[in-house]
């Protein structure tokens, strides 16, 4: 297949008929120290691409290396820069230190190339979690500076594989680059981001992933794509969800195997493999009612066993899951505004009320509750232990999966999960609930980079 035939087969197509075997699924780290380098390097998605695509990775892996570490205890984990520009790494859905978060200019200093960083982690939770730049994430997250954060717990439910599918979409032109030409483009921060047009499993096009009819399969699928919002389907009809954006939930099927994955957002699914040896079995996504395979179940010759595991699938609770809400809440109002189409006229930025012409000359076309941009003073600000619930205001026609950092809240529209990114489609209200009781500074953002870069960003903090 010569690159043209490529590109027009994987284009929004997404097709297969490029098969990877040769290529291993990820790398792992297991075991400290562990050690992260971001560089620039070339990556090749299939392996009958002719050039590599010019990327951004961890240990020169896309995605970067699967790192797994215990729930409760330090773990420390550095990160050596050889960019040609500074970063840094934020840890999604983690409940950890403030100084750990991540963000340059509130809670650490911007890691300058040749530098390096030491960060130390104890998470309370155990999870699927994931890692990426928290600096100029518009190109670098763009460019692959993301990775998946294992917290294993310590006692799993038994599994014969535990899989992760960190699913990721890329924006690539004719010669198999990265397309620059539109990194930046306001036209996409104002309407849904910069949606790819090739979406890889583990940076991987339709792989092949072996199981064997009557095997038990923890599958962590992770949406880690800069804007595209996700609605996956796995045809197995033994599939029940176990744990949402990290956090354990009590297993329910899945319904028609069907799950919608917003930026930023995870979910863990317990599989029992049940298809006949030989089989194919996709996983898939789904665009305007069609589906696109990304990723493949095959069936070995020979079944694991005769009859489906009858062990417990339910995980273990996290202390982030035995939080009792309170009754009583502080309320603090958001509202989504802006976006094409938005009928914003204006809004203060750096301190400064703008007109849109101006806005837009910041990139500035989204705003929290007016204000665009991250500005000096918080949104709110709270004792340790306020109860807090987000009351959230879609005012546009763009979806949004909007993140809090630091904290897991419950949303009202699905009061049995406890989730760090929530997406809300046009026009939709909810409120996000939780006990602000992490001290610090924190973020909430729009998962959807492109917007979180134009403007839709705020912060608060906890005393
Ligand atoms: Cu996963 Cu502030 O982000
Ligand atoms: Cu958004």
């Amino acid at each position: 297949m010569n690159r043209r035939n490529f590109i027009k087969a994987t284009a929004y197509g997404l097709s297969g008929g490029v098969y990877l075997k040769s290529l291993p699924a990820y790398s792992t780290l297991t075991r400290p120290p562990f050690h992260l380098t971001a560089s620039p390097g070339g990556y090749k998605f299939a392996a009958k691409q002719e050039s590599a695509t010019r990327v951004m990775f961890y240990n020169q892996s896309i995605p970067g290396p699967v790192i797994r570490i215990p729930q409760g205890k330090e773990s420390i984990i550095e990160l050596s820069n050889q960019l040609d520009q500074p970063t840094s790494i934020h840890w999604h859905g983690l409940r950890i230190e403030n100084a750990m978060d991540g963000v340059p200019g509130m809670t650490q200093e911007l890691i300058q190339p040749g530098a390096s960083y030491t960060y130390s982690i104890t998470p309370p939770d155990a999870g699927t979690y994931w890692y990426h730049t928290h600096q100029r994430a518009w190109e670098q997250l763009a460019f692959g500076l993301a990775g998946v954060l294992i917290v294993e717990e310590e006692q799993p439910p038994l599994v014969d594989q535990d899989l992760v599918f960190a699913i990721d979409d890329w924006k690539l032109n004719k010669s198999m680059q990265i397309d620059k030409n539109s990194l930046g483009n306001l036209h996409e921060w104002a309407h849904g981001g910069r949606i790819g047009n090739i979406v890889t499993v583990n940076g991987k096009i339709n792989k092949e992933y072996s199981v064997a009819r009557g095997e038990r399969i923890r599958l962590r699928l992770l949406n880690i794509a800069n804007a595209r919002v996700m609605t996956l389907r796995v045809n197995q009809p033994d599939t029940s969800i176990i744990s949402i954006d990290g956090q354990p939930v009590k297993p329910f099927r899945l319904s028609n195997g069907i799950i919608t994955l917003a930026p930023g957002q995870r979910s863990d699914l317990m599989i029992d493999m049940t298809s006949e040896p030989g089989h194919i079995s996709p996983v898939e996504l789904m665009l305007n009612g069609q589906a696109y395979e990304v990723a493949q179940f095959k069936f070995n010759a020979a079944p694991k066993r005769e009859r489906i595991m009858d062990s417990g699938i339910a995980l273990p609770a996290n202390p982030a899951t035995n939080v009792v809400l309170p009754k009583e809440f502080q309320h603090i109002p958001l509202s989504v505004e802006g976006g094409a189409m938005g009928r914003m006229k204006s809004a203060t930025y750096q301190g400064k009320e703008m007109g849109i012409n101006e806005l837009v000359q910041n990139k500035q076309i989204w705003a929290f509750n007016g204000v665009a941009g991250l500005a000096n003073k918080p949104l709110f600000k709270v004792k340790r232990g306020t109860a807090i619930s987000l009351d959230i205001e879609n005012k546009n026609s763009w979806p949004h999966g909007l993140h809090v950092h630091g904290h897991h809240f419950i949303d009202d529209r699905q009061p049995d999960f406890w989730r760090d990114t929530a997406l809300f489609t046009r026009q939709e209200k909810s409120s996000l609930t939780f006990v602000a009781d992490n001290p610090g500074k924190w973020l909430i953002h729009c998962h959807m980079i492109e917007h979180q870069a134009g403007g839709m960003v705020t912060w608060f903090e906890v005393i």
